[in-house]
């Protein structure tokens, strides 16, 4: 029988998919069902307003429970757990405060990096093939391990959600378990002293684990260990079950679950 990859992870056992057979009202007008990820749903006489809409497969319970109490139209939906917003944000503010002459980015959101190319020249490194839809994009594709470029040539250096990912084999690359440590070293390596790198990643407040092969989950001694050598311009956390950005010890301390670490780095100065 076909099994979820998910049910294979550590705390498997403990998630519990949207399965209630009605939604609570939980304030006038204000209904909720529950799940991984909880949804909410606010009526009002213009109609629906839908606050998160869960997990993918649990968007059919949430639509039904909401269904059965307000069929009216749903004029919006609010998604306020995005994690991508938060790290956009960051990244774009720093690179408008840098204002760099080129940007190579190492597997980031490709909606992201397309938005990057209305304004900077981009070289993208992905492991995975892929064609180009914007003319003037530089594509190479390699394995962020060992990048095909040479030493100090980019202004800028920016990998959202990856460096985690590598060597780990999720995405077709070769199995290395310092995937992640070599990609780092390569990203110092070709970015050029006085350049930024901007990253990031996942972290935790409890012990660090490998759920394999999806991801790494790091400690924030482990980053600051990974991004010796550079020096720190700002960082920031992201705990969806807080609002904005939050403080390092408001980071998640539940096994196995990750929360996001930003961080924006500078190579320094030759001396
Ligand atoms: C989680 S994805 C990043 C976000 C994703 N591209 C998206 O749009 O949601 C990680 C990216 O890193 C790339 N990747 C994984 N291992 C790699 C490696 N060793 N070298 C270069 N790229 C790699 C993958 O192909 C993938 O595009």
């Amino acid at each position: 029988m076909f099994e979820p990859i998910y049910r294979s992870r550590p705390g498997a056992d403990a998630l519990a998919p949207a399965s209630a057979d009605q939604a609570e009202e939980i304030a006038p007008g204000l209904w909720c069902s529950p799940g991984l990820s909880n949804s909410y749903l606010l009526t009002t006489d213009e109609g629906r307003v839908i606050v998160n809409t869960g997990m993918g497969f649990e968007g059919p319970v949430h639509r039904a429970n909401f269904d059965a109490v307000d069929s009216s139209p749903v004029r919006y939906i609010i998604v306020t757990q995005g994690h991508v917003d938060h790290e956009c944000q960051f990244v774009a503010e720093h690179l408008a405060r840098v204002s760099p002459r080129s940007i190579l980015d190492i597997g980031s959101h490709r909606q992201f990096v397309l938005g990057l190319l209305a304004h900077y020249l981009v070289t993208t490194v992905d492991v995975r093939p892929r064609r180009s839809v914007v003319g003037h994009e530089i594509v190479l594709v390699g394995d962020a391990r060992s990048l095909p470029l040479a030493g100090a040539c980019a202004d800028a250096v920016v990998s959202l959600c990856a460096v985690e990912h590598f060597g780990l084999g999720r995405y077709g690359d070769p199995f290395d378990p310092s995937g992640d440590l070599k990609a780092f070293g390569e990203m110092t390596r070709v970015l050029r002293p006085g350049g930024h790198l901007l990253f990031t990643t996942t972290i935790t407040n409890a012990a660090p684990s490998i759920v394999f092969n999806a991801h790494r989950i790091y400690t924030l001694p482990m980053l600051r260990e990974m991004s010796r050598g550079l020096e720190l311009v700002e960082e920031r956390f992201f705990n969806p079950e807080l609002p904005g950005f939050c403080r390092p010890d408001e980071v998640t301390t539940v096994p196995h679950r990750w929360n996001v670490y930003m961080g924006c780095l500078r190579k320094p100065l030759a001396d």
